[in-house]
Formats: structure tokens, sequence, C-alpha cells
């Protein structure tokens, strides 16, 4: 019995190293760079022999790539993952591709009719600036902000994500509808502040942030998708969701916007009430009865057939990203942060999630959800899981660097 006892805790102890057993970082970082390498350079084979400006986004529903233009919200992951991969790799080749990519949607600095320039020119010409200094990408810059600024609406103190009055969002009867996702928009309004001196930009994020911090959470640190706001008084008119299961759900990919975007105002700001909240909604997705033990979170955390139900990749990465820059500030237990990051980069860069070469449309990550309730992008590689992945991996790339 006691000689039982012995073995079976010889295989605990066994077993629990197995698990625990660290992988080997520079390993890791090597092998997941040189594969990215590869699969997006054959794309960009492909798009070069084309002889168009092609901007892979996801695959349809027949297999094939679907390719964006300039105006959809998705169209600055790419440039900005062909910015990530000059990087690091630091093989110029990639920079006249980048530039090129990024060029080829400029005009997105004058979309006026919603919310994403940030995701759109942060992503490609914002990450072109830091990289490179061009005065033009300044201007770029400035000019988005311009046009995210007119939708600033004053009474509620917010910037609205989506007219209420076109396409799918008029039948819902909102009057000024901001979305969780809207914070990460807001990173390109401090760096316009900073490059223009014009602190317009600056004090709208402000405002934007802290009517999302009092209004778009819940007591337990996760977010609603959508509140909807009055124009004639400022109060909030509904909280609901667009592609959460439902209002009172918790879509995974909002709580990973809301960790990194409120990760990005501390960053900004200084203000310890910002880093409060991705914590507390971190803190809530890590501890989360239905997180799968390989980290990556289901579409939407109350989904009705968990297990049965798709992952959402892209919301891991972005939330894996987020942990990286947390875990550069200077707070307690700040290297903790980076060890959760590596294990969810770790689960990403597995057979589970990661693609094999020339498999999944020459994207990086297969299983990302864009929206269960639109019947749309569900279950196929998204170019944002590829962006916030490659995004990671740089920023442990530099983590590990110093
Ligand atoms: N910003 C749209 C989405 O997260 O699907």
């Amino acid at each position: 019995m006691r000689l039982i006892k012995l073995l079976s805790l010889a295989m605990i102890v066994v077993s629990a190293t197995c698990t625990a057993k660290p992988l080997d970082s520079g390993k890791f970082m090597k092998e997941n760079v040189n594969f990215s390498k590869k699969q997006i350079n054959k794309e960009i084979k492909m798009i070069e022999k084309s002889g168009k400006l092609l901007n892979p986004t996801t695959l349809k529903k027949d297999g094939t790539v679907f390719y964006c233009d300039y105006t959809d919200w998705r169209s600055g992951f790419f440039p900005g993952s062909v910015w990530y991969l000059y990087q690091l790799t630091k093989d110029k080749t990639y920079l006249p591709l980048a530039k090129k990519y990024s060029k080829a949607i400029e005009e997105a600095k004058n979309i006026t009719w919603n919310h994403d320039v940030g995701f759109m020119i942060g992503c490609s010409f914002g990450n072109g600036y830091k990289l490179t200094k061009d005065p033009e990408y300044k201007d770029i810059i400035i000019q988005t902000a311009k046009s995210l600024s007119t939708r600033f609406r004053k009474v509620p103190g917010i910037i609205q994500s989506w007219d209420a009055d076109k396409g799918w969002q008029a039948q819902r009867g909102w009057q000024c509808p901001v979305i969780i996702d809207n914070m990460m928009n807001l990173e390109l309004l401090f760096e316009a502040t900073r490059l223009s001196g014009d602190s317009t930009y600056y004090k709208f994020a402000v405002s934007h942030a802290n009517r999302t911090l009092a209004e778009h959470f819940r007591p337990d640190g996760s977010c609603y998708h959508v509140v909807d706001y009055s124009m004639v008084d400022g109060s909030v008119r509904h909280r609901q969701t667009a592609q959460g299961y439902s209002d009172e759900s918790v879509w995974s990919r909002g709580q990973a916007w809301a960790i990194y975007g409120f990760a990005v105002c501390y960053r900004e700001t200084g203000n310890p009430v910002y880093l409060n909240q991705a914590l507390k909604t971190f803190a809530f997705m890590k501890n989360h009865p239905r997180l799968p033990k390989d980290l990556i979170p289901y579409w939407d955390m109350d989904a009705p057939k968990i297990p049965d139900e798709p992952r959402d990749v892209s919301s891991a990465a972005c939330i894996a990203s987020a942990l990286y820059e947390i875990s550069t500030f200077d707070i307690p237990n700040a290297s903790s942060y980076k060890l959760y990051a590596d294990r969810i980069l770790y689960s990403l860069g597995t057979p589970a999630y990661r693609a094999k070469l020339g498999t999944n449309g020459n994207f990086l990550l297969m299983h990302s959800v864009g929206s269960i309730p639109h019947n749309s992008e569900i279950n196929v590689p998204l170019n944002y899981a590829d962006y916030y992945f490659l995004e990671a991996l740089s920023r442990k790339k530099n983590i590990e660097a110093k």
C-alpha cells in the first residue's frame, strides 16, 4: 500500500516536471519567426505576381482568400504584419513592400463614417512611422486623427463608433453606438497629439476612455460590446451586443480589446485607473471557469454549447500582445504577465492553432471567429489574429533582448 502511494507520488512529481518544463524561448522565437517569414513570403509572391495591391484578410466559405479594399476595418493589418516582419527579421526586402502595401490604403486617413481608422492607419502607417520616421507618415497619422475627431460627440463625451442610420446597424434603433473595440483607436489620437502638438486629440481620447470606463464594464470586470448613448442628454440608452452571444454574455474579443486598449491608455497617461481596468478584465478572463487549459478562449465565454463552440484565436493573440506590454510597466508582479503571455504564445505556436506551411490561405493562425450572429467568418484565419501574433513575437523579442 505504502509502495503504491510512493509510486503514485513519484508519478505525479514526474508528470508535473514534464508539463512544467519551460520551452526554450530562443528556439521558439526562431522557429516561429522563420515560419511566419516563409508563410507570408508565399502570400507576397502571389500578390507581386498578380500585379495588384491585394490585401489578404480571411478565407471565404469556398476556401479562397478574401482580399479587402482600403475601406475595410481590417485593411491595415496585412501592411502592419509586413512592418512587423521587417522589424523581426531586419530583412530589408520587406521595407519597400511594407511601404507599398501601406500606401495602397492611405485614403483611409480621410474616412469619417466609422471609427476604425485607428486600426487601419495605426497598424500600417503607425508602425511605419515608428520604424522610418518618414514625415509623410506623420502627416497621414495627423490627418487620420482629424477624421476620427469628427466623430467625437460632445454631449455624451465619446467617439461614436458606428453610424446609426446605415447598414445592419440602422435596424437596431441606436443613437450613438459605441463599441468596446473603439478603445483600440485611441492610440492613434495620443500619437497625433505628440506629433502635432495639438492636445485636442489627447483630450478626446481621455474623455472617451473615461466614459467607457464608467459605462462599459460589469462589476465582475467583463465588458459589454455595445453601449448606446443619447445624443440629447448623453445618458446610456442601451447596453447590448452585436457580435457576442447575448447582451449579457462575455464576447471574448471584446475583452481583448478592453485589456489592450486600457493598457495603452495607462502607457499614454500614467493614470492607474486605466491599468486597474485592464488587469481586472484580464483577471476575469484568466480565472474564468470555462477558459480552456490551452488558454485560447471560446468566441464567447457564455456560448451555449461549450465545449463544442469555436475558439477565437484572434482574442488570444491580442491578449498576449497586451500582456507583453503590461509586463514592461513598473508594477508589482510585472514578470507574471510575461509568463502568462508566453503560455498563450506557445499555445498559438502548436499545430492545434498554427497552420502548416503553404496551407490556410497562407495565413499564420487558424481558428478565429469574425461574427457568429452575422454568420460570418466562423473558425477561419483572420489577418488581425496574425497581426497580433507577430506583434506579440516582436514585443517578446524586445523584452528578452534587454
Ligand atoms: N472590430 C470588429 C471586431 O472585433 O470584429
